[in-house]
C-alpha cells in the first residue's frame, strides 16, 4: 500500500502494479476507522516479538522501556510466551498495557497482525434455499490460563449482529474440500458439532432427489455435548430419518447422534460407528464415500482410527492391512476429511 495521510481519511493505491485483473488501481479515499477495522486485527490476534521492541523505542516511561526491551529480548522469551502468546493478548490489550507508547501510525499499519477471513461451510443447498447462504456458526469462548474469558472475533461479531438491522456483511465465496456426491453413491457423513454445518446441505439436496429418483443410502453420525442444549438441528435430521426419509434406517442409512456429556463417562461419535460396524462395512463394500468434518484436534484421527478397527474386525485383517485399505479409500477420492481449529 502506499500512503498519503490526510485529515481522518488516507488514500490507498493497491502495491501490485501488474494490475493484470484490470482492477482499478486509482487512489481511494478511506476512513481510518473503517480501515482498521476492516484491515488491522488489534482485538483478535497477538502481536509478535518484534512488536514489542518497536514499542520499547517510543515508550516513554522508563520502567514500561525495560519491560518491553526484556519482552523483546532472548532472556525474556519464556515470560513473553506467557504474558503474550498463551494468554492470547491482543495489540489492544498490550498497548493498554503500556500507556505511556506513543507509536505512530506508520509503524502500527506495518506491525499489526492483518485481519485474516475466516472460512464457514455452507449449511444449506442451493436447491432449497435458492438466494440464500445458511450458517452454522458456534461462538468460539474459552478460558485462559490465568482465567480470563476470551471469545473468538469473528463469531462473536456474527452473534451479535440484529438481523433486523440490514448489517452488510463482506463475504467471498470458496470452493471447499468436500465435493458434492452425486446421488447415486453411498454415503457415511461424520460431523461432530459445526461439522454438521455441510452435511445439512447434502441432506436437503438428497432429499430434493430422491423425490424423483430413489438416492443411494446415507448414514450421519453427529455429536454434541447435551442432548438438551446443543443438539443442532435436531428436527431436521429426525424428520430426515424417519418414513423413509434420505437418512432412515428403511433406505439402508441411518442417523446416529453422541452426546458427549449427557453421562459419566464420554460418548463420542466414533462409538457411534463402532456400533453400527456391520452396516458402515456393508456400505463401504457398496463403494461408499466417507466425508468428515468439524474440529481439528482429535477428532478426525481418533475417528480414522475407529474406521481401521471396523475394517479390520469386519473383514478379518490386520489394523495395518485396515490402515492401508483406508489410505487407498483416500488416495481414489472416497475419504474427506474438513477439520478445523
Ligand atoms: C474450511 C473451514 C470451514 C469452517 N467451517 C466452519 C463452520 O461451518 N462453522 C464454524 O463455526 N466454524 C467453521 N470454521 C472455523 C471458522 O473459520 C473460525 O475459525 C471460527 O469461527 C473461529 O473464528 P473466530 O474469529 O470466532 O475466533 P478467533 O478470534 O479466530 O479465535 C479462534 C482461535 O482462538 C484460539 N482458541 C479457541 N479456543 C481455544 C481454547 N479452548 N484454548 C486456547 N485457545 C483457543 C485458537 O487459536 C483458535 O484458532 C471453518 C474453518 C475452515 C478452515
Ligand atoms: N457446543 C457448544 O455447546 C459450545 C458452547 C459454547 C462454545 N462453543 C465453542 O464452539 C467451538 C466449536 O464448537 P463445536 O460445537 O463445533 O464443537 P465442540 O462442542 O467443541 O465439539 C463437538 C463434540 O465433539 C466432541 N469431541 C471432543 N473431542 C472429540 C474427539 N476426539 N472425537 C470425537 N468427538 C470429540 C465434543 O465433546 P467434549 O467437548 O464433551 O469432549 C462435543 O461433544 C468450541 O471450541 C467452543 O469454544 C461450543
Amino acid at each position: 500500500m502506499k500512503w498519503a495521510m490526510f485529515l481522518r481519511f488516507f488514500q490507498i493505491q493497491p502495491r501490485d502494479k501488474g494490475n493484470k485483473a484490470g482492477i482499478n488501481t486509482s487512489l481511494f479515499p478511506v476512513k481510518l476507522k473503517t480501515f482498521v477495522e476492516l484491515n488491522m486485527d488489534v482485538a483478535s490476534a497477538s502481536p509478535r516479538r518484534y512488536f514489542f521492541e518497536v514499542m520499547s523505542f517510543f515508550a516513554s516511561a522508563e520502567h514500561e522501556k525495560e519491560r518491553l526491551q526484556y519482552f523483546a529480548s532472548p532472556e525474556g522469551r519464556d515470560d513473553l510466551y506467557q504474558y503474550n502468546q498463551k494468554e492470547r493478548r491482543t495489540v489492544l490489550e498490550v498497548l493498554e498495557d503500556f500507556p505511556s507508547v506513543q507509536m505512530p501510525f506508520e509503524w502500527l499499519v506495518q506491525l499489526v497482525p492483518p485481519l485474516k477471513t475466516r472460512a464457514f461451510s455452507i449449511s444449506s443447498c442451493h436447491s432449497a434455499h435458492q438466494n440464500q447462504v445458511h450458517l452454522t456458526v458456534s461462538v468460539v469462548m474459552w478460558k485462559t490460563p490465568y482465567k480470563r474469558k476470551r471469545s473468538g472475533l469473528c463469531s462473536s461479531w456474527l452473534a451479535s449482529i440484529d438481523p433486523q438491522q440490514n448489517v452488510l456483511v463482506a463475504v467471498w465465496f470458496k470452493k471447499g474440500s468436500l465435493p458434492p456426491p452425486p446421488p447415486s453413491l453411498p454415503l457415511i457423513l461424520i460431523g461432530p458439532g459445526t461439522g454438521c454445518a455441510p452435511f445439512r446441505g447434502f441432506v436437503e439436496e438428497r432429499a430434493l432427489q430422491n423425490e424423483s429418483d430413489p438416492t443411494a443410502p446415507m448414514i450421519f453420525c453427529f455429536g454434541c455435548r447435551n442432548k438438551d442444549n446443543d443438539f443442532l438441528y435436531q428436527d431436521f435430521w429426525m424428520k430426515h430419518s424417519q418414513n423413509g426419509g434420505v437418512l432412515s434406517e428403511d433406505k439402508g442409512g441411518g442417523f446416529y447422534a453422541a452426546f458427549s456429556r449427557d453421562q459419566p463417562q464420554k460418548v463420542y461419535v466414533q462409538h457411534k460407528i463402532k456400533e453400527q460396524s456391520t452396516k458402515i462395512w456393508s456400505l463401504l463394500s457398496q463403494g461408499a464415500s466417507v466425508y468428515i468434518a468439524g474440529s481439528s484436534n482429535k477428532m478426525p484421527s481418533d475417528v480414522l482410527s475407529a474406521f481401521e478397527d471396523i475394517v479390520s474386525a469386519e473383514s478379518g485383517v490386520s489394523k495395518e492391512v485396515a490402515s492401508r485399505w483406508i489410505r487407498a479409500l483416500e488416495k481414489a477420492g472416497k475419504y474427506y476429511v474438513e477439520a478445523w481449529s
